[in-house]
């Protein structure tokens, strides 16, 4: 008999570093609205902005910590007293409210970024979370550049800053650089050596810059025992985005075999939610993108269709209206069959009289199908209405 089941926890990021995609900053109202669809979609936290980065921002925090009741609010903060005020400011009113401070750990963003040394970073960090602990025990701490970080320097830090009453942890590998196995054994390793690791949550926050963001978030959770994932609805996010919510919840649902976690979302949420993103944004979701694009459930091959409709597993790992799509869909083309054309008349509820005349109009759609791409229920209408008088 499988484990007990422990919790992954799901921080949506959307509202912040998925607004941090060039060209995808959003006004207050839709802010709101996106953020009343993830209470609907049921993440576990909302990352709501960045309140000291502009009043703008500080003004949708406000008012989501006003709005939201069932999820987390949380507001991104730098390492200093400014920044955490703020963001305790703009989150007062949040039922359940996290400040997450960061500040860069790497050699090169503490050197020719910041401009600091390892030790200010250190001392910087600790007291950032021991200030943020003075408006909430819900205290997040990310080393920025993590993965590229020195494995002893993070150590000391991250002691310090749990010590100061940090209670997640947050693994950021900021620019992508990560690969699965590595990023996984740094977050163990990192837990085996810290004498206080067990004290927080560990997360993962991955970019997908060479395209290994959910791969390196299931590495850091599986490896890892991270049991917080960062994600964007659509993978939004700086330049090539962030791990993409869809993804993670469905690859653990679906194999639940492998992952044993339980997820607090409601999946059938996932495609209105990731509809709202694309629509307030203007980025458009590619047809052959996992779980929310158009053809994520499209069925074009004859040999598949046949497939579907025998049985659905055959050719269907995940049900399209478990994930809040209205149907699976076959795509009628040159490469459909005859049992896929049947079917659709039987949708359209046309009835041919004879095996004969089903045959005939087949005939007829195949044609039709060598010279156009797509075929439409009114293509199939029109050839079966051609088809009638021609009796
Ligand atoms: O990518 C990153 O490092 C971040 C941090 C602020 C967590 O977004
Ligand atoms: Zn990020």
């Amino acid at each position: 008999m499988a484990a007990s089941a422990e919790k992954l926890i799901i921080f949506d990021t959307t509202l912040r570093d998925g607004e941090q995609s060039p060209g995808a900053s959003m006004t207050k109202d839709e802010k709101i609205r996106i953020a009343r669809q993830l209470e609907r979609l049921k993440v576990d936290i909302i990352e709501a902005g960045f309140a000291a980065s502009s009043q703008g921002d500080f003004e949708a925090i406000r008012a989501i910590a006003g709005i939201i009741k069932d999820s987390t609010v949380c507001s991104l903060s730098r390492a200093n007293d400014r920044d955490i005020a703020r963001a305790a400011e703009a989150l007062a009113a949040a039922p359940r409210k996290r400040i997450h401070t960061f500040i860069a750990t790497s050699a090169l963003h503490m050197e020719k970024k910041l401009r600091m040394t390892p030790d200010q970073v250190h001392e910087q960090a600790r007291l950032a979370v021991r200030f943020a602990r003075q408006f909430t025990d819900d205290v997040e701490f990310s080393p920025e550049d993590g993965s590229r970080s020195d494995m002893d320097f993070l150590c000391r830090v991250i002691e310090s800053v749990i010590k100061e009453g940090a209670s997640t942890i947050n693994f950021a590998d900021t620019v992508g650089y990560g690969v699965p196995e590595l990023y996984g054994q740094m977050i163990r390793s990192l837990r085996e050596r810290i004498p206080n690791s067990d004290k927080a949550v560990w997360s993962v926050h991955c970019h997908n810059d060479l395209g290994m963001a959910v791969a390196n978030s299931l590495a850091g959770v599986m490896i890892g025992g991270a049991r917080q994932v960062e994600c964007t609805i659509n993978g939004l996010g700086e330049r090539a985005g962030n791990t993409a919510l869809e993804e993670i919840v469905m690859a653990v649902r679906t194999r639940r075999d492998h992952f044993n976690l339980d997820i607090g979302v409601d999946a059938s949420q996932i495609v209105p939610t990731s509809k709202l993103v694309s629509q307030i944004t203007g980025f458009a979701v590619q047809p052959n993108k996992s779980v929310v694009g158009a053809n994520a459930f499209a069925h074009a091959s004859g040999i598949h269709q046949d497939g579907i409709l025998k049985a659905r597993d055959t050719y269907e790992i995940m049900r399209a209206e478990d994930v809040g799509w209205t149907a699976n869909k076959i795509v009628l083309g040159k490469l459909s069959g005859r049992n896929a054309f049947k079917q659709r008349l039987e949708e359209l509820g046309i009835k041919l009289e004879s095996e004969s005349e089903v045959n005939a109009a087949f005939g007829r759609f195949k044609e039709l199908a060598d010279r156009k791409s797509d075929i439409f229920d009114e293509d199939i209408m029109a050839l079966v209405s051609d088809e009638q008088q021609s009796h």
